[in-house]
């Protein structure tokens, strides 16, 4: 089973959208023993918190339910997952300052390496943005995921 973590600041907007989305994906397509998904925060300001509940409403406008609970990012991420998934340089920056090898580093990558379609490099921050912001966030991580999940496939 190849193991995916999608990782934002606070683990109630933007990670949780993309969990949620790339959990739908691997229901419909029935790969359940084959791709493991979970999403954490950088900080810990929200441990515990379900998402927030414009993220919520728009990803269930789209089918797509959000159940996850926030946590913080831990070094042993790295351990546990094959593939981390940062949605902004902020997020890469703070996970790459508690990488300890070589090997941890290779499993971190940004979600635009994943989204070739949108011109934006960071997934942007919606929690002080308006509704817009949360469909842009849906939009790019729905291309995010279908490329992560034939990446994955390739081997
Ligand atoms: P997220 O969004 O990183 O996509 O979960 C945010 C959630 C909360 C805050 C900032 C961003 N905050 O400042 O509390």
């Amino acid at each position: 089973m190849k193991k995916v973590l999608f990782v934002c600041l606070g683990n109630i907007c933007r990670s949780p959208a993309a969990h949620g989305v790339l959990l739908s994906m691997i229901e419909k397509e029935g790969l359940k023993e084959q791709v493991g998904v979970d999403s954490a925060g950088t900080s810990n300001a929200h441990v515990g918190h379900k998402p927030d509940r414009r993220m919520s409403t728009a990803a269930k406008h789209r089918g797509i339910l959000l159940e996850s609970r926030a946590r913080q990012f831990d070094r042993s991420d790295f351990e546990n997952f094959d593939l981390v998934v940062v949605m902004d340089q902020s997020n890469y920056d703070s996970c790459k300052a508690v990488a300890l090898k070589r090997e941890h580093l290779e499993k971190l990558t940004l979600m635009s390496e994943f989204t070739p379609s949108f011109k934006q490099k960071d997934i942007p921050d919606p929690y002080y943005g308006e509704e817009d912001g949360f469909e842009l966030v849906l939009d790019m991580v729905t291309e995010g995921c279908e490329n992560i999940l034939k990446k994955l496939n390739n081997g």
